[in-house]
C-alpha cells in the first residue's frame, strides 16, 4: 500500500505542522475546506440544545414493602428527549430511571381511560395532558383522589365498576324472544340523543372529582355511572326506563348530587355529566307524578 510522505509525517507532528502540510498539499482548496469545517463545527455546537430539565414529583406507595408510607418522589427528565405528554414522561421514567414506578396506561390516545390520574391538582388523562414546558415548576402527580390505592398511581376501581354493573349498562327489552333475529332500528333523531353520552370512557375523573362522591362513594353512584344510567334511560330501543328510574329513588344513589359541577369541569372528554344528572332528576319528577297518579 502506498503512503504519502506528507500523511506519514502528519500522524506524528504537531497541529501547526499538520496545517502547514495541508496547505502545501491542497493550497487554497485545503484552506477553504478547513474554514468550512470550522464553521460546520461551530454551527453544530451552537445547534446542540441546552437540556430542559423538568422535575416530576410523583406519589409513591408500595403495599408490598413492609412499613412503607406514602411519599412524593422527584424525577428529573430532559424535555428535549421526551414526548410532549405527561404519560410520555412517566413511561420514560419507568423505562430509563425507575422500573418500580407503577401506573396504568393502554391506548395512549384518550380512548381507554386507564391513565386517569391527578396532575397538578386536576383529574385528567396523562396521555392527552401536555407537559408544562416551564422548567421552573415541577409537575405534581397523584392517583385519582379519594380512592383506595393499589400501588403508586394505581387506584382501586372495584367499587366504581360494581356501581357501573349495578345500573345494568346494556340494552334491555321486555320481549327477548326476537333477540339476535332482527335489528332494533333507531331514528336519526333518537340516535342523536346519545351524542355527548356514548363517548364516555369510564375514566372516573369526574366521579373522583366530585365532593359528594368523596364522602358517600359507597352509596352515591357518582357522575360517571349516572351519566351511563341516563344514556340507557333515553335510548329509544331500551324498554326499561321506568325500572331504571325506580332503582335510583333512594336518598343516595342520585340525590347526593348537589350540582357543584366539578364533574363537568374536569371531564377530559368534554362531556357534561352534571347535565345528565339534572336530566335524570327531571325524568324522576315525571316518573314520580305518574306513579302517584296511578295509585
Ligand atoms: S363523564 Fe368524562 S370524566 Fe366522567 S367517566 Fe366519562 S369520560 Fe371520564
Ligand atoms: S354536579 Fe353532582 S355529580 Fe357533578 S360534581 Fe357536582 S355533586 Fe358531583
Ligand atoms: S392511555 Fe388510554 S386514555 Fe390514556
Amino acid at each position: 500500500m502506498f503512503f504519502s510522505p506528507v500523511w506519514f509525517r502528519d500522524d506524528r507532528v504537531c497541529e501547526a505542522t499538520r496545517e502547514r502540510n495541508a496547505d502545501d498539499v491542497y493550497g487554497y482548496r485545503g484552506r477553504l475546506f478547513r474554514s468550512r469545517m470550522v464553521r460546520c463545527t461551530q454551527t453544530a455546537v451552537a445547534a446542540a440544545p441546552e437540556p430542559r430539565i423538568k422535575k416530576f414529583q410523583v406519589y409513591r406507595w408500595d403495599p408490598d414493602t413492609p412499613g412503607d408510607k406514602p411519599r412524593m418522589q422527584t424525577y428529573e427528565v430532559d424535555l428535549n428527549a421526551c414526548g410532549p405528554m405527561v404519560l410520555d414522561a412517566l413511561i420514560k421514567i419507568k423505562n430509563e430511571i425507575d422500573p418500580t414506578l407503577t401506573f396504568r396506561r393502554s391506548c395512549r390516545e384518550g380512548i381507554c381511560g386507564s391513565c386517569a390520574m391527578n396532575i397538578n391538582g386536576g383529574n385528567t388523562l396523562a396521555c392527552i395532558n401536555k407537559i408544562d414546558t416551564n422548567t421552573s415548576k415541577p409537575v405534581k402527580i397523584y392517583p385519582l383522589p379519594h380512592m383506595y390505592v393499589v400501588k403508586d398511581l394505581v387506584p382501586d376501581m372495584s367499587n366504581f365498576y360494581a356501581q357501573y354493573k349495578s345500573i345494568e349498562p346494556y340494552l334491555k327489552r321486555k320481549d327477548e324472544s326476537q333477540e339476535g333475529k332482527e335489528q332494533y332500528f333507531q331514528s336519526v333523531d333518537d340516535r342523536q340523543k346519545l351524542d355527548g353520552l356514548y363517548e364516555c370512557i369510564l375514566c372516573a375523573c369526574c366521579s373522583t372529582g366530585c365532593p359528594s362522591y368523596w364522602w358517600n362513594g359507597d352509596k352515591y353512584l357518582g357522575p360517571a355511572v349516572l351519566l351511563q344510567a341516563y344514556r340507557w334511560m333515553i335510548d329509544s330501543r331500551d324498554e326499561f326506563t321506568e325500572e331504571r328510574l325506580a332503582k335510583l329513588q333512594d336518598p343516595f344513589s342520585l340525590y347526593r348530587c348537589h350540582t357543584i359541577m366539578n364533574c363537568t369541569k374536569t371531564c377530559p372528554k368534554g362531556l357534561n355529566p352534571g347535565k345528565a344528572i339534572a336530566e335524570i332528576k327531571k325524568m324522576m319528577a315525571t316518573y314520580k307524578e305518574k306513579k302517584a297518579a296511578a295509585v
